[in-house]
C-alpha cells in the first residue's frame, strides 16, 4: 500500500456524493445568502439632555454620544435620509433634580417629550420610540418607587406611574411606547390607559425578557441610571432559568396587548430570540446592548478583531436566530456596510 502522504497526487478521490464547499464558490457564495441585515431593520437608540449644542462622548460607548435636542434631531434626520425608520430615545437628566419617585420622568417638557414634539414639528420621516422607565429618574436608580420597606420597587405603583409618562409621551408624538421596568401587569395598564387617553393607534414594544444582565453597564453610564444600591434582581430575569420563562414573559405581553416583543441582551441570547420567535405571532426586537458595543469596539480598539466584520457577524447572527428588528448602537456603521 502506497503511503498517499508522500505523493498528493496518487490521493484516491474521497467517495462523496455531497460536497458543500462546491457552492462556496465566488458566484454561488453570495447567491444563498438568506440572512439579510438592512438598515431598515434597525431602532436607532438617541441618548436625549438637556441644554443646547451638547455632544458628549459617552466613556465606555466610544462613538455614542449624549446629545442636546437639537443636536439629536440633525443627527436622527442624518439617520432618516439613511434610510432608518425609527428612533429610540432615553432620556438623561440632571442628578439634583431626580427624587425617590422620578418625578422628571412625568414632565411633559423633560428632555423626552421636547425631542418627541421637535421631531414632529421638523416632520422628521421616522417612528419616535421611547423608553418607558423611571431608573433614568429616581434618585435610587431603581426602575421605578420603592415599596414601604424600601427594599424592592413597587410593582403596581409603578405600573401607574408608567401609565402616565405613556400619556404624555404619547401626547408628544410618539409613535411607540417601550416598557422596559419588568413590572407585571405593565402591558395591559398601558393599553388601558393609552386608549382611554385617545392613543389607541399608539403601539407597544414589551421589553418582555430582559435579563439580569451583566451587560448593561456601559449603558448606565450614558443614561446615569445604575442603582445605588443592590441590583435589578428582583425584576429582571434569571440568564441561568431557561427559556420557559421567556416564553411566558413573551407571551403574556401578547395576550395582554403587546404589537410586538423584545429579547434583551442579544448575543449572548440568541437561544432565547429563536425560542421567543417560534412562540409568539408578533415581531420580535433583539437589542444589541451596551455591553455589546463595548466588547467589540475595546477588542477592535486593541487591534484583537477586525472591526466591521466582527460588527456584522454579530448582526447577523441576531438575525439569523430569528430577530425582525435590531436595536444596535451601530446605525452609523451599517449606513456605510449595508443595503437600505
Ligand atoms: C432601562 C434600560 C436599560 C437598558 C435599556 N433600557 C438599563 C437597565 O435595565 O439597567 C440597557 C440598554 C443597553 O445596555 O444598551 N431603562
Amino acid at each position: 500500500m502506497p503511503d498517499p502522504t508522500s505523493d498528493p497526487l496518487s490521493t484516491p478521490a474521497l467517495d462523496l456524493p455531497v460536497r458543500p464547499r462546491r457552492l462556496r464558490s465566488p458566484l454561488l457564495r453570495p447567491m444563498l445568502q438568506r440572512v439579510a441585515l438592512r438598515r431598515r431593520d434597525v431602532i436607532v437608540p438617541v441618548f436625549a439632555v438637556g441644554g443646547a449644542g451638547v455632544r458628549r462622548e459617552v466613556a465606555s460607548m466610544p462613538g455614542v454620544y449624549q446629545m442636546s435636542v437639537d443636536v439629536a434631531l440633525d443627527w436622527l434626520a442624518a439617520r432618516a435620509e439613511e434610510g432608518f425608520g425609527a428612533y429610540l430615545v432615553f432620556g438623561v437628566v440632571d442628578r439634583h433634580t431626580k427624587d425617590d419617585v422620578g418625578s422628571p420622568a412625568l414632565d411633559p417638557d423633560n428632555v423626552v417629550c421636547r425631542l418627541l414634539r421637535e421631531a414632529r414639528e421638523r416632520k422628521l420621516p421616522m417612528a419616535g420610540v421611547t423608553d418607558l422607565c423611571f431608573c433614568e429618574y429616581t434618585s435610587h436608580g431603581h426602575c421605578g418607587p420603592l415599596t414601604a420597606d424600601g427594599s424592592t420597587v413597587a410593582n403596581d405603583a409603578t405600573v401607574a406611574r408608567l401609565v402616565a409618562q405613556a400619556v404624555n409621551h404619547a401626547r408628544a408624538g410618539a409613535g411607540v411606547i417601550a416598557p422596559s421596568g419588568m413590572m407585571d401587569g405593565t402591558i395591559k395598564a398601558l393599553r388601558r390607559g393609552l386608549d382611554a387617553a385617545g392613543f389607541a393607534d399608539v403601539a407597544l414594544l414589551a421589553y418582555s425578557v430582559k435579563y439580569a444582565s451583566a451587560f448593561y453597564g456601559p449603558f448606565r453610564d450614558a443614561a446615569d441610571s445604575a442603582p445605588s444600591f443592590g441590583d435589578r434582581r428582583a425584576y429582571q430575569m434569571d440568564p441561568a432559568r431557561g427559556t420557559d420563562e421567556a416564553i411566558l414573559e413573551a407571551s403574556l405581553d401578547v395576550d395582554q396587548g403587546a404589537d410586538m416583543v423584545m429579547v434583551k441582551p442579544a448575543g449572548a441570547y440568541l437561544d432565547v430570540i429563536r425560542a421567543v420567535r417560534e412562540q409568539v405571532r408578533v415581531p420580535v426586537v433583539a437589542y444589541q446592548v451596551s455591553g455589546e458595543y463595548a466588547m467589540l469596539e475595546a477588542a477592535a480598539r486593541n487591534g484583537w478583531l477586525e472591526h466591521d466584520r466582527a460588527v456584522l457577524e454579530s448582526l447577523v447572527a441576531i438575525k439569523r436566530a430569528g430577530a425582525d428588528l435590531i436595536i444596535t448602537y451601530y446605525a452609523e456603521l451599517l449606513a456605510k456596510l449595508v443595503e437600505r
